[in-house]
């Protein structure tokens, strides 16, 4: 890495925010989960959508190393993208479903747009060969998005089925 302008920089910087990003999806998955064991199927998505984030983060790190990129700096990148979906993450914290899917709402749409930046930006760099593998992290945030936009409303009746309990 030159000084930081080329396109493989850009795109580069941009797989290391998205390994992050898929990294705090597993911790605040994990961690959301403990609160949702009463809504089952919603707690299945979850967990499937965990075992995603960690295959979709093995990617990341593939195609990382492909370009000459260590895992042990990727492990250490921060980047701008990270603080703008730490306010979803920071929702983990807490226990109140409804609050929580809005926010995995808003982070699956985060995820749509950064893994299509991602396509753009491996074309520009020269790598049109990652975008098979970046695509399909891409259709599997698609899905996970469409699965909450589209169940929101049993979500919450539910919710407030358990609160009127
Ligand atoms: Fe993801």
């Amino acid at each position: 890495m030159s000084d930081g302008n080329t396109a493989l920089d850009v795109y580069l910087t941009g797989l290391r925010n998205q390994h992050l990003v898929e990294t705090q999806a597993i911790g605040t998955l994990q961690n959301e989960m403990s609160y949702t064991t009463d809504y089952p199927e919603l707690h299945a998505r979850m967990q499937a959508d965990k075992d995603r984030s960690t295959a979709q983060a093995g990617r990341l790190e593939d195609l990382l190393a492909r370009h000459g990129s260590s895992k042990s700096y990727v492990k250490e990148a921060v980047g701008g993208a990270v603080a703008t979906v730490a306010g979803f993450a920071h929702a983990g914290s807490d226990d109140d479903v409804l609050k929580n899917v809005l926010a995995a709402i808003g982070y699956k749409a985060y995820e749509i747009g950064s893994y299509k930046a991602l396509v753009v930006l491996a074309e520009a760099a020269g790598a049109a060969d990652d975008r098979t593998v970046l695509e399909q992290s891409m259709r599997e945030e698609e899905e996970m998005g469409d699965w909450l936009g589209e169940n929101l409303p049993n979500l919450v009746n539910t919710y407030l089925r358990k609160r009127a309990a």
